[in-house]
């Protein structure tokens, strides 16, 4: 199918010119004399680029232009002035005509004309084209992100199936060590399914606020804890941002320190605190503390339960490329690790 070239000219004679001209050059040329008709076959569509005269009839091409413009318009407009009116040219380019080109009666006005026509319609393709192809990166973007979002609702809703499990056993059974070992298990999986949920519901599901996270997680490991007058919990946490994997490193480095102090610092009827803390230190890094004021502890000491928590601790530490270090010479218990963040 020809190309179509809207002329825009009251000129008669230069109309059937230009349809001889641009109709070897392959195109096909609808001639419109004012505005009211230019606008009309505009309207009924199919134009590749439009050619306007300056000087008609009533009016200019400039308000020609300018209303193809305020339409939103983005077919290439190659606009045609005399001689002698470089500053309407300049204005023309201004309103977003693609080109100019100078009516002379020399031999070199058609293929410029021709050559104007060629480079607006091309380059009005390729805007097009890549304005496609962002639109389609975009879409698809926001497609993968609903779609990570979705998997991490269903991770952690399953998760929170899993916990829930657990939770039932621990009721049903009789042993208290069976006990204490399965909630130590459920609020582990719990550290996992908060992770998962606090990446749906925000806006970016890479990276997880600290300070929700934190916030959420130690609320739920103070509930699997099920002792009478259990210490207090105090967090102070920054909204640092971390990647979903590191973040769930973290939760589980807090989650056995947090259940720890909560255990064994204090003795049964001592009343006591304990504080968790995230705190960026510098652009590259953050520092996680977890103290308390009880009994303390030292690394090498004998463990009173499992010690797999330990095991944990360090293995997740590893992976963030950090180690746990026990502060000395404090009372009570404070296990630091820096945390880079990039
Ligand atoms: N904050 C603390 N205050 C006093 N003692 C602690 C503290 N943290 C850890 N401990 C001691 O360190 C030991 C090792 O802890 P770890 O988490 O490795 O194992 P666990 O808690 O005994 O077992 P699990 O984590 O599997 O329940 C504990 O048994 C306890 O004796
Ligand atoms: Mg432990």
């Amino acid at each position: 199918m020809p190309q179509t070239i809207l002329y825009v000219d009251d000129d008669l004679a230069l109309a059937r010119l230009a349809e001889r001209h641009l109709g070897r050059a392959g195109y096909q040329v609808i001639h419109a004399t004012d505005q009211a008709s230019a606008m009309e076959a505009m309207e009924r569509g199919g134009i590749d680029a439009v050619v306007l005269d300056h000087y008609l009839k009533a009016g200019t091409g400039l308000d020609i232009l300018h209303r193809l413009k305020d339409q939103g318009s983005d077919v290439p407009v190659i606009y045609v002035t005399g001689s002698s009116d470089a500053t309407i040219a300049i204005d023309a380019l201004k309103s977003g005509a693609s080109d100019y080109v100078i009516k002379t009666v020399g031999d070199e006005f058609w293929p410029l004309m021709e050559s104007a026509i060629r480079q607006g319609i091309a380059t009005a393709e390729l805007r097009r084209a890549q304005e496609k192809a962002e639109r389609e990166i975009r879409l698809g973007k926001e497609r993968a992100e609903v779609l990570l979002a979705e998997v991490n609702h269903r991770v952690a809703n399953s998760l929170a199936l899993v916990a829930a499990l657990i939770r039932l056993q621990v009721s049903s059974s009789r042993n208290e060590d069976v006990k204490a070992a399965l909630a130590e298990t459920q609020a582990r999986i719990t550290a996992i399914a908060g992770m998962h949920r606090s990446l749906y519901t925000s806006d970016d599901v890479r990276h997880v606020e600290m300070d929700k996270y934190l916030g959420t997680l130690v609320r739920e490991v103070q509930d699997t804890v099920n002792d009478q007058q259990r210490p207090s919990i105090r967090l102070e946490a920054e909204p640092v941002s971390l990647t979903s994997d590191r973040a769930v490193s973290i939760g589980m480095i807090v989650t056995e320190l947090l259940t720890n102090a909560l255990k064994y610092a204090y003795p049964t009827g001592v009343e006591g605190e304990v504080r968790v803390f995230f705190k960026r230190q510098d652009e590259e890094s953050a520092l996680l503390a977890v103290e308390d004021d009880g009994i303390g502890w030292r690394e090498g000491d004998q463990p009173k339960g499992t010690g797999l928590g330990s095991r944990i601790v360090k293995s997740m530490a590893a992976t963030l490329g950090s180690t746990i270090q026990y502060v000395p010479n404090v009372s009570g218990t404070r296990a630091e690790l820096k945390v880079s963040l990039t």
